[in-house]
């Protein structure tokens, strides 16, 4: 089952999230402050499916990529993504009191904390891709780390959160959605997916594709997330549903409406799928991913 594959990743995730986060002040830190400290925890080892960590290791899986090296990347994205969702939840941003079935980190801290445990976040992963533990040349710890930060900034996850918000006063049209879910969501994910064959040194062909494929989830990934904020309700989802109709969020579910976006989550899946037909049955768990990701429940 897919589900347990992803479960087991989630396990070794977490297990490492837990022990690069402890209170002890690492070589050129001065100090951890508890209360920051404990914010940046809760925002990340509270659940969560981990998913971009485990398509990192999947995608260096499918090269031979090193395994334990893998890990550390997806840890630092899984970091990242942590902070745009503490910030996401901000009341400046989307104003959420609740994410993964518990109170977000402005409500069970403050506000200038959850700023600053996100602003923490986002440093740390870069700290984790670049730290020697991370057993990669520095060569790939370079391309990789250039790779988030295009993924990550302006031309990326914050910039689409910011055409996110411009969204809720002036309605996009599809291109403008298109685009803006391009960076808000599918950076991240393409960045997951490209960091594999980094790790395992694959060729730039390579490379191409599982960011191409990665680029696909992404999209998939948003829509479906769109559809649930419409479907589902808040105890599975663990955070609110039925907000973005309410706040004028500018999706492709508001657009274009339920049954066309489940008909393009499958074309969207059929295309990843004949991406990555090339690597044969190598690429089972990869498919399934997108599978899952398409067709998920929460
Ligand atoms: C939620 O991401 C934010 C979006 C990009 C829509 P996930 O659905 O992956 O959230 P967690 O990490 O499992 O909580
Ligand atoms: C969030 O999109 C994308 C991020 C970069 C965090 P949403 O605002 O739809 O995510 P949820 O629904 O709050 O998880
Ligand atoms: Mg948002
Ligand atoms: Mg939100
Ligand atoms: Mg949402």
């Amino acid at each position: 089952m897919f589900e347990d594959t992803l479960l087991e990743t989630a396990a070794r995730v977490q297990a490492l999230l837990t022990e690069l986060l402890q209170p002890k002040a690492e070589e050129d830190e001065i100090e951890r402050p508890a209360p920051l400290l404990a914010a940046m925890r809760h925002a990340v080892l509270n659940g969560g499916k981990r998913l971009r960590p485990f398509l990192v290791v999947e995608s260096a899986r499918l090269f031979g990529g090193d395994a334990t090296a893998a890990l550390r990347v997806g840890a630092a994205l899984e970091c990242l993504h942590c902070y745009s969702l503490v910030h996401d939840d901000l009341p400046a941003m989307d104003n959420d009191d609740l994410r993964r079935g518990q109170p977000t980190v402005h409500i069970a801290f403050d506000e200038a904390t959850a700023i600053l445990a996100g602003d923490s976040l986002l440093t740390f992963a870069f700290d984790v891709i670049a730290a020697p533990e991370t057993t990669l040349t520095d060569s790939a710890k370079t391309t990789l780390v250039l790779a988030l930060a295009r993924a990550a900034g302006m031309g990326g996850m914050a910039g689409g959160q910011a055409l996110d918000l411009a969204a809720e006063k002036q309605a996009p049209d599809e291109q403008g959605i298109v685009t803006l879910q391009a960076m808000k969501t599918g950076a991240l994910l393409r960045f997951a997916c490209e960091a594999g064959p980094v790790i395992a040194g694959a060729a730039a062909e390579d490379r191409q594709r599982l960011r191409a494929f990665g680029a696909l989830i992404g999209r998939a990934f948003q829509l479906a997330d769109d559809l649930l904020d419409l479907t589902a309700d808040a105890k599975t989802m663990g955070k609110a549903t039925g907000k973005d109709a309410d706040r004028g969020k500018g999706t492709l579910v508001a657009l274009k409406g339920q049954a066309w976006a489940e008909t393009e989550l499958d074309r969207l899946v059929n295309e990843a799928v004949t991406l990555l037909s090339p690597y044969g049955d190598k690429a089972a768990t990869l498919i399934a991913a997108a599978r899952f990701v398409a067709h998920r429940k929460s």
